[in-house]
């Protein structure tokens, strides 16, 4: 905010912390909130969207903002749609469902745009029209689902609601899961209902249906699925039939044990599998071996998209050295693996790594190296090993974007090209102004929906090094 518009804002009156107020909306947040105004008040509303009048209850009013649940829509905004989904508002997920894709795709860039103000001369930078993902819907190539029973006895499973994290929502229907999926869903219901089984209890910690992991590959539309349990009480070879009974696409289904006091979906154990337990998928030209465990882009399309701009801001020509820094199982640089000369990785999950040497080995490819460790400490330690430069940089960080010591280690390496790719373009922002006290220019960014009906957006910045 600028210095005139917050002090308009201070003089605003500010609504009663419960208090019901008329509310215009004109535009849309990261995050995924509606801003709107009352008397020049700003209120964040979820589910609201620009164009819209509507009644808020304010449920937070800070010196400068505040923040609202939508009670009423008065005038609806004319882009309005209707959601598809019965549980939009109520499983957190979808967001923006409310508003076609098209507004989506413009609010993203747009948001995007409205990050980089935290960049001095921001205004120089070139942020190229978004990048759709070829799907809108049904594009997540995992879920999990966590089973529950209900005070009146029924079991269900579901995804936690986000008001109230223990109450498990019934999800019947989820429209961004390919379809197989919810009939694999439904049937793992029945079957446990059939079987009499109790759902996990997350207070006593006690009890068998815990949660369902479902995996797709795109590539050869096959389905993998882990149910995972707090104790031994199930038939898993029963389980199992049910399940494989309704989706012939369904390549394998294992049973993990889950005692943990955290709500994490991982098996300490896993006690049995029918059929596949790792799935292959493809992106571009390379094979990847996913399994139910691993860490993979939950967009695979739209991953694609993602990783060959990331390639185009590299400018391989086959000679380089890239590191792929924050590299998970590697995805990214075994991609460009063809396109250069040596192919680096650091990742901080030992499994994450142990996944890319197999899928870097699976591809044949014998220019890679992937290192486990934090940034910080494996970074040094790399370089130390390896004579030369590194002459290509792709970062990914997580949400949070970089620990200030890794970014000035990786600026300090003055790799000629960075590719600096983001699934939050405040944290981007934030990392690009040393890139550029440290000699970088961003030549542009470019946007990518990997998510529609979220607010997510993934970014691309090119970073180039002045001479
Ligand atoms: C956004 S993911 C990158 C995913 C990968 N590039 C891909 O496209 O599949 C960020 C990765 O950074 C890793 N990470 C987080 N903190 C780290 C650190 N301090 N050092 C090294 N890796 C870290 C996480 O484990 C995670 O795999």
């Amino acid at each position: 905010m600028s210095t005139t518009t917050e002090q308009a804002q201070e003089r605003a009156p500010r609504p009663r912390k419960g208090e019901a107020v008329e509310v215009s909306f004109d535009a849309l947040a990261f995050g995924g909130a509606a801003v709107g105004r009352r008397e020049g008040f700003v209120v964040f509303t979820k589910y609201a969207a620009p164009g819209d009048r509507a009644t808020v209850r304010v449920h937070r009013a800070k010196k400068n903002y505040g923040e609202g649940e939508l009670v009423e829509v008065l005038h609806p905004a004319p882009e309005r749609i209707a959601p598809v989904c019965p549980l939009f508002t109520k499983c957190g997920g979808c967001s923006w469902q409310h508003l076609p894709i098209e507004t989506q795709r413009t609010w993203k860039e747009r948001i995007v745009r409205d990050s980089l103000r935290a960049i001095p001369g921001y205004e120089s930078i070139a942020v190229h029209p978004l990048i759709a993902s070829p799907d809108t819907w049904r594009y997540r190539n995992k879920m999990e689902f966590t089973f529950a029973r209900w005070p009146n006895g029924r079991l269900v499973a579901g995804f936690h609601r986000p008001d109230n994290w223990r109450e498990i929502l019934d999800v019947e229907n989820c429209w961004l899961a390919p379809e197989p999926m919810e009939r694999i869903l439904r049937a793992a219901v029945e079957e446990g209902v059939r079987q009499n089984l109790t759902a996990w209890n997350p207070k006593s910690h006690e009890g068998t249906l815990r949660q369902l992991v479902i995996r797709h590959s795109v590539a050869d539309d096959g389905f993998l699925a882990l149910i995972l349990t707090g104790d031994r009480a199930i038939d898993f070879n029963e389980f199992a039939d049910a399940l494989l009974r309704v989706e012939p696409r369904l390549k394998g289904v294992s049973w993990g044990l889950n005692a943990a006091q955290s709500d994490v979906a991982r098996a300490s154990d896993i006690l049995e599998s029918r059929g596949l337990t790792v799935l292959e998928e493809k992106l571009g030209d390379h094979t990847f071996r996913v399994s139910l465990a691993s860490f993979f882009q939950t967009n695979s399309r739209g991953a694609v998209k993602l990783y060959e701009v990331a390639r185009e801001a590299l400018e391989l020509t086959g000679r380089e050295r890239l590191l792929d820094a924050y590299c998970g199982t590697g995805t990214i640089g075994i991609f460009c693996a063809n396109a250069a000369k040596e192919v680096y990785g650091i990742e901080l999950v030992q499994d994450a790594v142990h996944d890319a040497r197999e899928n870097a080995a699976c591809n044949g490819l014998q220019n890679t190296m992937f290192m486990p460790g934090d940034m910080r400490v494996t970074l040094p330690a790399m370089m130390n090993s390896i004579e030369g430069r590194i002459d290509r940089l792709v970062v990914d960080p997580p949400r949070g974007g970089m620990e200030r010591k890794a970014l000035d280690q990786l600026l300090a390496l003055r790799a000629p090209r960075i590719a600096y790719v983001s699934c939050n373009p405040t944290t981007m922002a934030r990392d690009l102004v040393p890139a550029i006290e440290a000699g970088y220019t961003v030549e542009w960014i470019t946007p990518v929906d990997m998510f529609p009906q979220t607010y997510h957006v993934e970014c691309v910045a090119k970073l180039t090094l002045k001479q």
